[in-house]
């Protein structure tokens, strides 16, 4: 690298770093982790196809342990980026939809407020396209344990309930020459350990001992949370 350009980048990233100790100091926090990329797959271990994918169902996948559930939904319409915060102040930026309409988004698929997730015997937590009971909106997250609501098509912020803080988003990254989606990383604050710490004994029932801090690597299977749930509370409906 040139003496110059090195300099810059030097310089570039001196004032990332100012502004990210700003944004901190003023209530916001870029709260990002990288994990290893992980291409989305169907049943059969193709990629999911962005373009085709439904738009009244979430699909459920493993991200980034083999043991915490995500889901992904299209919501049918774009998904413009916008600011979001938890209920102590806190703020992140969203960055939006992914996929060839930017209408499709991932999140953490374990409630903010007690940790409810999809687990394949129920799911207490889903996805509606349309208006859910409670809070009266479409495109909704609801948990249906203590009734909290998240706005899937901004940021998974509270719309109602107990819950603190938004679910945490995926992020997905569009490959359009092949219509493939892989998720990189989380944004927002994810409760993995308070999860595994919750849910210590089902999960070691469920994974076996020691396996369910085991990393996805490489590929995830999505499937549709009424196949991945044998009972399924609907959020349209709690
Ligand atoms: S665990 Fe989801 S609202 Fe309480």
């Amino acid at each position: 690298m040139e003496k110059k350009s090195f300099l810059s980048l030097c310089a570039g990233l001196a004032s990332i770093a100012v502004a990210h100790r700003m944004l901190a100091e003023a209530g916001r926090a870029d709260e990002f982790t990288k994990w290893p990329k992980a291409m989305l797959a169907d049943g059969a271990g193709k990629p999911i196809n962005a373009r085709r994918l439904e738009t009244r169902e979430a699909l459920v996948f493993a991200y980034p342990y083999v043991s915490t559930p995500c889901f992904l939904i299209n919501l049918g319409a774009p998904a413009d980026p916008v600011e979001v915060s938890d209920k102590s102040g806190v703020s992140y930026h969203w960055p939006g939809g992914a996929g060839p309409a930017r209408s499709v988004v991932a999140y953490s698929a374990i409630c903010g407020h007690l940790l409810s997730y999809p687990s394949k015997r129920r799911s207490v937590i889903s996805y509606s396209s349309g208006p859910n009971n409670f809070s009266g909106h479409g495109h909704v997250v609801a948990c249906c344990a203590h009734h909290s609501a998240y706005d899937a098509s901004r940021g998974a912020v509270i719309l109602s309930g107990p819950a603190p803080q938004p679910l945490a988003t995926i992020i997905l990254q569009y490959e359009p020459a092949t219509e493939a989606l892989y998720a990189t990383g989380v944004l927002g604050r994810a409760l993995f350990d308070d999860f595994f710490v919750a849910y210590k004994k089902e999960l070691v029932e469920t994974y076996g001992p020691g396996q369910s801090k085991r990393m996805v690597e490489g590929r995830t299977v999505a499937t549709p949370l009424s196949q991945y749930s044998d009972n399924v509370v609907s959020a349209s409906l709690c």
